[in-house]
């Protein structure tokens, strides 16, 4: 089975373009050319417009398939760009005085232990300046979805590929409630529902109150919880979290 993020053509069209989370991290970013760290780049769907912007970014990412699509991308427009290839909990880049980080669209969701997202906010920390800033979001979970019934697949995506032609994408998931794991199968369909791609992956669900305990046993301390990109209060009727942290 592959991995969610070894085909960039196939995972990205079903990411889709987000301009609410690029907006709001670019305005975290500021207007001014700044220095800045993007946790889990991926393909760099944030990370170019952002450095289009005039910042200089550093994309971290363990995925080697999405990195070569981010180079690939930052290479044909002309940007200088920095991508590293390294898991972010253990992040020790020679550079450390960026003015701010950031971890867009659940990806902090792939850590699965407390421990694992605490070595990211550490790791994240030691890479900022003093008093910068850390900003992330993530689904607040969903009882629908943790509801589902396992081989009920349902459609989630629909996208034309240049050489595969129309997809569907469907997904299967199945929540484990001690470990609050949310385990989930993509299928790409083509015409005739012929199966094209299937990736595994599963996301640790993550309640705000624990998100806020976590938080406030590592180095950052909260700055604002809103509950979507528009910047919106955090209400009990939120379905993302979004998180503003600073060192200071
Ligand atoms: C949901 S994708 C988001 C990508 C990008 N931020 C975006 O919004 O398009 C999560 C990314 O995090 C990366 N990732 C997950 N766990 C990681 C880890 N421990 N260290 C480095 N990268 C990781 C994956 O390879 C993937 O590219």
């Amino acid at each position: 089975m592959a991995g969610l993020y070894d085909r960039p053509d196939l995972y990205d069209p079903v990411a889709g373009d987000n301009p609410a989370a690029l907006g709001f991290y670019a305005c975290l970013a500021g207007a001014d050319p700044a220095l800045v760290l993007d946790i889990g780049c991926g393909s760099g769907r944030l990370a170019l417009p952002l450095a289009a912007r005039g910042h200089l970014v550093t994309g971290v990412d363990a995925s080697s398939t999405m990195l070569e699509e981010a180079r690939r991308q930052a290479q044909a427009q002309g940007m200088q760009m920095t991508f590293v290839d390294a898991d972010f909990r253990e992040l020790n880049l020679s550079f450390k005085d960026f003015a701010f980080a950031f971890s867009a669209t659940n990806t902090l969701l792939h850590l699965k232990a407390d421990d694992d997202l605490l070595s990211c906010l550490r790791a994240v920390a030691r890479h900022l300046r003093n008093g910068g800033r850390f900003a992330f979001d993530m689904f607040v979970p969903n009882p629908q979805i943790l509801a589902r019934s396992p081989g009920l697949p349902l459609p989630i995506a629909t996208f034309q590929h240049a050489e595969l032609g129309p997809i569907q994408v469907e997904e299967d998931t199945r929540y484990d409630a001690p470990t609050q794991m949310l385990a989930a199968a993509w299928t790409w369909r083509g015409s005739n529902g012929r199966v094209l791609h299937r990736a595994e992956f599963a996301l640790r669900q993550r309640f705000p109150d624990e998100v806020m305990a976590l938080v406030s046993i590592s180095p950052f301390r909260i700055v604002d919880r809103f509950g979507d990109f528009a910047g919106s209060a955090f209400t009990p009727d939120s379905q993302r979290q979004v998180y503003l942290l600073t060192t200071d």
